[in-house]
């Protein structure tokens, strides 16, 4: 397989891991480079579901090795909690995974700073997951961070986690909230340190090697393109480059090592968090929560639903590079008779094609729609793209249109069956 960038073309929660897992069979390494476990990535194989935060969606595959680039910010104790819960359930997770010796830490007073800065902000929260990302990657920028390779030199990183205990309880204390004991923190992390030092690397070097032999690589976007720190609907956005080119300097292969990147982009649209959604629409909110569907893989929360934004996806083709697409979740609209597609916006009374910037502006779009007739009829089934009903055909094959990009992936179901190759 060439080298793949796997990008999520919309808010999130595309199918990335479902894609990841489906082509990790034709790769041979699977790298994270950015985010931590704010993702929640879910597999469903035999009836057996796995939702992996921070760990690559390739582990499941005994033969393939997983890497947590430089670019990730990795919870040590999450980390460890993962790769047990992994363990127990008879996953493979030893020499196979590669941890990036250079990727940040998140840290207790991360978390708890993330909680506090979402309270001050009231009504404007981001609407985080809570789990400390914002100020992991604040520190990295503000060149205050603490690094894997700290976490596994205890005499340097008990030097270093007691400055920055210090300085983050000031700012908590500040904020009205309890300070946090530096010992635990101090005692928990070391211990967590012995548990991950077999698998820390440098993940670059090994990366270049692997190059080299001619080994394929796929890396496994995590958030999508509108939570992108830079391209994103700021501020209601993750803190990485969640787009292509975040996976290169999340991971030190060079852009022009990379062959393709393929978009993950579901049948209609889902959001969770706050901040603007143009076609946000409560009818097919409720449809998919009545289902079952559509609640966060990290947090539980319910994903807010909409119509497929062609804008955005146009959007994120540009920003990504966009060659192949997947469409996942196409049988959630199976019981729908009249299908939106959002195809420009309204601004102020004027038609615009391309998403404003300013997040008040965006708040202010009204979708303009062109309806597609449903099919009304279960597609899990379908094992080739013939088997799929002609309506469905046209519904997928204009939406990619719209969007840019060669069809190349449709998904019928979570398991890793029900995937047509195109
Ligand atoms: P990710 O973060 O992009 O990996 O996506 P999530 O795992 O957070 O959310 C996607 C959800 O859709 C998960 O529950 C998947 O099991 C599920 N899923 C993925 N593809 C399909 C599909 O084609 N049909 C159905 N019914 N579920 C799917
Ligand atoms: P995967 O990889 C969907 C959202 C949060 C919030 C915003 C900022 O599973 O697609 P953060 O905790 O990152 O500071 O939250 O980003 N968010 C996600 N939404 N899927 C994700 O990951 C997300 N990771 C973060 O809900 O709106
Ligand atoms: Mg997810």
């Amino acid at each position: 397989m060439p080298n793949t960038i796997l990008t999520g073309a919309q808010w999130g929660d595309e199918g990335k891991g479902k894609i990841i897992d489906f082509l990790t069979d034709e790769a041979d390494i699977v790298i994270r480079s950015q985010g931590g476990n704010n993702a929640g990535h879910t597999i469903v194989i035999g009836g057996e579901k796995y939702v992996l935060h921070l760990i690559p969606s390739g582990i499941l595959r005994r033969s393939k090795t997983c890497v947590i680039g430089n670019g990730v910010v990795l919870d040590p104790v999450a980390l460890v909690a993962e790769i047990e819960g992994l363990r127990k359930r008879g996953v493979k997770v030893d020499k196979n995974l590669l941890i990036s010796d250079a990727a940040h830490l998140v840290m207790p007073y991360h978390r708890a700073l993330d909680e506090q800065r979402e309270v001050l902000k009231g009504r404007n929260k981001i609407g985080t997951t809570k789990r400390g990302i914002g100020p992991a990657y604040g520190d990295k920028a503000a060149r205050t961070g603490l690094r894997v390779c700290d976490l596994i030199r205890p005499e340097i990183f008990k030097e270093k986690l007691a400055a920055r205990i210090r300085e983050n309880n000031a700012i908590l204390k500040g904020l009205g909230a309890a300070p946090l004991n530096g010992k635990k923190i101090l005692a928990e992390s070391l211990a967590a340190a012995e548990v991950l030092r077999p698998f820390v690397a440098n993940t670059v070097v090994y990366l270049h090697k692997a190059l080299t032999a001619g080994k394929s690589l796929l890396f496994e976007g995590a958030q999508g393109t509108f939570l992108d720190i830079d391209h994103g609907s700021y501020p209601f956005v993750t803190s990485s480059n969640t787009t292509a080119g975040g996976a290169c300097t999340g991971s030190g292969v060079p852009p022009h090592r990379i062959d393709r990147v393929l978009g993950v982009m579901k049948a209609y649209t889902t959001r969770v968090g706050e901040g603007p959604f143009p076609s946000e629409d409560k009818g097919i909110t409720d449809a998919l929560h009545a289902m079952g569907r559509e609640f966060g893989a990290t947090t539980g929360r319910p994903r807010r639903c909409g119509w497929f934004d062609a804008v955005a996806t146009r959007f994120a083709t540009m920003v990504n590079g966009i060659d192949d697409l997947a469409i996942t979740n196409l049988d959630g609209l199976d019981a729908v008779e009249k299908i939106k597609v959002c195809t420009a916006y309204k601004l102020d009374g004027k038609k615009i094609d391309t998403l404003p910037t300013d997040p008040a502006s965006l708040a202010r779009c009204t979708p303009v729609y062109t309806e597609f007739p449903g099919w009304m009829k279960p597609t899990e089934n379908a094992k080739k793209f013939s088997d799929l009903p002609p309506k469905a055909r046209a519904y997928v094959k204009a939406i990619s249109d719209l969007t840019g990009a060669r069809l190349s992936i449709v998904s019928v179901g979570p398991a890793r069956s029900q995937t047509i190759r195109l």
